[in-house]
């Protein structure tokens, strides 16, 4: 008799004494272009992600010790030694020694992609991007604030020569700026993007060996993205300029060819393409913590996509505060 409760007992007891969950692995943050890694947008991120997972470790890399010198190296710098050093940065901190996730905001998501292909010791495992130009921008529309002179500098030489190695060695938008109109000059000059993004005829075998060790590799883009030329990019589309013909990842030469691991990525399922509606870099309350929820979690599995529903909040997280979206006029050569 007695032995019967218990088992009946039993089945009850697991359900109410859930086992403690899991950790999740650490979450690495890179910021994107005017902004640093101790702003308050960047910390509320940061903030947001503990709120979801008490325990976990965040990190915002930063390329500078003080929050204005960040800022200013996401403008100006050579991005083969800003991500050298990013590298030996992850590679020196014990709590991301078993692995992390990624949260790449717009040039910070392409960088962290190179991180993979480059480094990737400690090891990426889900990467998640925002906005980013994986496929380079055809243009800078960056309106700068007024008195912001490291945005300005950058805006005046990015309307001289893009692909001279004075600006190609200092600039950082310019290494990753990649005009569809003269692939040539780019293969040849293209200091960081054509290099990382296997587009010249050598291939580096290392950067597809990296890339499709990801576990899940999730690109979103912005709708109503104003100040990404184009804004298809976040998907690593090619697109005319002159045209507006789009052509989406899986007809380019360099997903046929699998320059990158981005096929196999593909046909095992690990690729994502997710639009959120509204301008660059302006999240809507929730957008985040769902994908802290479907993407960072402890199970390391992705769970089904669910935003967006129900009630959402009207508050709005911008990012990049310095920077608003400006075309500048059509005589203004970039
Ligand atoms: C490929 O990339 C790795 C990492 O950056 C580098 O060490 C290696 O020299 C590159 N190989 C070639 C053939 O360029
Ligand atoms: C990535 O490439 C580097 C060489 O640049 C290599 O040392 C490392 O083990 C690779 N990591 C993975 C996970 O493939
Ligand atoms: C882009 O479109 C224009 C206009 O249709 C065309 O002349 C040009 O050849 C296209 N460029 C490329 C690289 O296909």
């Amino acid at each position: 008799m007695r032995l019967s409760t218990i088992l009946l007992v039993l089945p009850f007891l697991a359900h109410a004494a859930p086992a403690p969950p899991a950790k999740p692995l650490p979450l690495v943050i890179w910021h994107g272009l005017g902004d640093s890694y101790d702003s308050d947008g960047i910390q509320s991120v940061a903030a947001l992600f503990q709120h979801v997972y008490p325990s976990a470790f965040v990190y915002a890399i930063r390329l500078a010790p003080s929050g204005s010198s960040d800022r200013s190296a996401t403008f100006l710098g050579d991005v083969n030694a800003q991500l050298a050093g990013v590298c030996s940065d992850l590679a020196a901190i014990p709590e991301l020694s078993g692995g992390f996730n990624a949260l790449g905001f717009s040039q910070g998501g392409q960088f962290l992609r190179g991180y993979v292909e480059r480094c990737n010791a400690p090891a990426l495992h889900t990467l998640v991007t925002f906005g980013s130009q994986h496929n380079g921008i055809a243009d800078f529309i960056a309106a700068c604030a007024p008195g912001d002179f490291v945005c300005r500098g950058v805006q005046g030489l990015l309307r001289g020569q893009k692909y001279s190695d004075y600006v190609q060695s200092r600039v950082v938008p310019a290494q990753y700026y990649r005009d569809p109109a003269d692939l040539e000059s780019y293969r040849e000059h293209s200091r960081w993007l054509a290099d990382v993004n296997n587009e010249r005829s050598e291939k580096n075998a290392t950067y597809k060996e990296n890339l499709t060790t990801l576990e899940r590799f999730v690109m979103f883009m912005f709708a109503d993205d104003q100040t990404v030329v184009p804004k298809e990019t976040a998907w690593w589309a090619d697109v005319n300029t002159t045209s507006g013909v789009v052509t989406k990842l899986q007809d380019t030469k360099g997903y046929k060819e699998d320059w990158l691991g981005l096929r196999t990525l593909d046909k095992q399922g690990k690729l994502e393409f997710l639009t959120i509606p509204g301008e660059h870099m302006r999240f809507e309350d929730g957008l985040l913590e769902e994908v802290f929820r479907n993407y960072f979690g402890p199970q390391g599995k992705r769970q089904e996509w669910i935003w967006p529903v129900g009630e959402r909040g009207n508050g709005v997280l911008e990012l990049q505060p310095q920077l608003q979206p400006e075309v500048l006029s059509g005589s203004e050569e970039l």
